[in-house]
């Protein structure tokens, strides 16, 4: 398994460029199986929780082909299988994604049920109310979901709770649904909008994505399209941090602050200086962050992905600061390993406090989910020393050539590859 070896190497300065958003990539590429021709997606990034995706449309016979400006075209007209096998599921539980397309398209559908995850249970229980609700005949059986409609008719769905994947897994199963289906409580993550906009280039009828009412009227059948997915904003926000932490100057290309609202005004609260400029974003930080205080919600509130990175921030910061995760119930996996670098750190339910001390130290650590994985990396950057860090493979699930990206700023950070990893 690789590592990360981080030693602490003073401010980041320069430029790079931010990757595709994996979270808009992966229901997009789930949202080829709609189609009855081809569809390309541009600006996808080279990540594992795409390559699983690509594994799982193959088998179940998509046809997957890059094109030369290394596009993704999906084919899905061989498409002879309806079922998502757990060995693939297991390892991403965005794999449920597939289950509204297959369903829509083919009248069927069986997904093996994620399990459990690091970072609490992650029920998909408002994906199968919502499914029922247009019609589906859904059953349990043998850790599979067996999903079966002749055609999903449309309906009004009130989501019990504001979910991201269970919103883009309704809308993309409404879209081939007979009439009108109302999605009420929906998400609004810029992701659910880039969905629909890829949606709506393939033919659907979609209005009021990025508000809590979507309406999407059914068509027919859904054609070939190409789309470009938007920017990853957890990315940008999390070497927005980065830069922040180490008193750095970056120009972060291809990205924007629509989305970012939220993180910005929290980083220059903590004492950046962040500019709009062109195709990018310009962060300058000349002071060491004061500790600032979050909480996390749906968008456009403070987003739970960045949550570990403000943690790491705020145990470097002039003064205490309060975070509070109300998302996912065990999402502070990161916290133990912070103090394994030194941290000050405390967990009182759902709230951590954090005092903030001039340096952290390096330590070993282990990363233990995706954003965990990130703020170990930003502690990395600023502790005294040498600071390993093992697992890394949650880091692959969701940040293009970190190692590289950190490096072009002029981190030192490289990865380590032991003899039993896996190429
Ligand atoms: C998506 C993102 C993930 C992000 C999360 C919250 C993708 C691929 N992943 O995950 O990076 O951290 O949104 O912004 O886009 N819930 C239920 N029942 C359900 C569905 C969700 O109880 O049927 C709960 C979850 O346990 C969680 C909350 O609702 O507490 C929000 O989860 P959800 O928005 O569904 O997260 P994901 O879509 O899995």
């Amino acid at each position: 398994m690789d590592k990360l070896l981080l030693r602490g190497n003073g401010p980041l300065r320069g430029e790079l460029r931010v990757s595709g958003a994996k979270n808009a990539a992966l229901p997009c590429l789930a949202a080829t199986l709609l189609a009855r021709e081809p569809v390309v997606l541009r600006n996808i990034p080279h990540l594992r929780d795409i390559t699983t995706t690509l594994e799982l449309l193959s088998s179940v016979g998509a046809r997957i082909l890059v094109d030369e400006q290394l596009g993704i075209q999906v084919d899905p007209c061989p498409v002879h299988s309806l079922v998502a096998p757990y060995d693939l599921v297991r390892t991403m539980r965005a794999s449920i994604l597939v289950l509204g397309p297959l369903l829509a398209r083919h009248g069927a559908a069986e997904v093996s049920l994620p399990g459990g995850c690091a970072i609490g249970s992650r029920p998909v229980n408002v994906h199968l109310s919502g499914l029922e609700a247009l019609g589906a005949e859904i059953s349990l059986e043998g850790g599979f979901v067996k999903a079966k409609a002749a055609r999903l008719r449309g309906a009004r769905i009130v989501m019990e709770m504001v979910s991201v994947t269970g919103t883009e897994n309704l809308l993309m199963a409404a879209t081939l649904a007979e009439g009108k289906t109302i999605i009420e409580n929906a998400a609004r993550e810029p992701e659910v909008v880039d969905l629909a906009r890829c949606l709506v280039a393939m033919g659907a009828r979609i209005t009021g994505a990025g508000t809590s009412v979507i309406e999407i009227d059914g068509v027919d059948a859904l054609h070939g399209a190409e789309h470009h997915v938007l920017p990853d904003r957890i990315e940008t926000g999390t070497y927005l941090v980065a830069t922040a932490m180490t008193g750095g100057d970056v120009m972060l290309r291809r990205t924007s602050a629509t989305f970012l609202e939220s993180v910005i005004l929290k980083l220059r609260e903590a004492g950046s200086e962040i500019l709009e400029d062109g195709d990018g974003l310009r962060i300058r930080m000349k002071r060491r962050p004061v500790g600032v205080d979050i909480r996390t919600a749906p968008y456009p509130a403070f987003p739970t992905d960045m949550q570990a990175q403000f943690m790491a921030m705020n145990c470097i910061a002039e003064g205490s600061a309060m975070v509070t995760e109300t998302i996912f119930e065990n999402r502070f996996m990161h916290v133990s390993e912070l103090q394994r670098l030194g941290a000050h750190i405390s967990i009182d339910g759902k709230t951590a406090i954090i005092r903030g001390i001039p340096r952290l130290r390096g330590a070993p650590v282990m990363a233990t989910d995706l954003r965990a994985s990130a703020s170990l990396v930003l502690a990395g950057l600023v502790a005294e020393g040498e600071t390993l860090i093992d697992r890394i493979y949650h880091l692959d699930r969701g940040y293009e050539v970190i190692e590289e990206k950190l490096g072009a700023l002029g981190a030192d950070i490289q990865r380590v590859r032991t003899s039993r990893s896996v190429a």
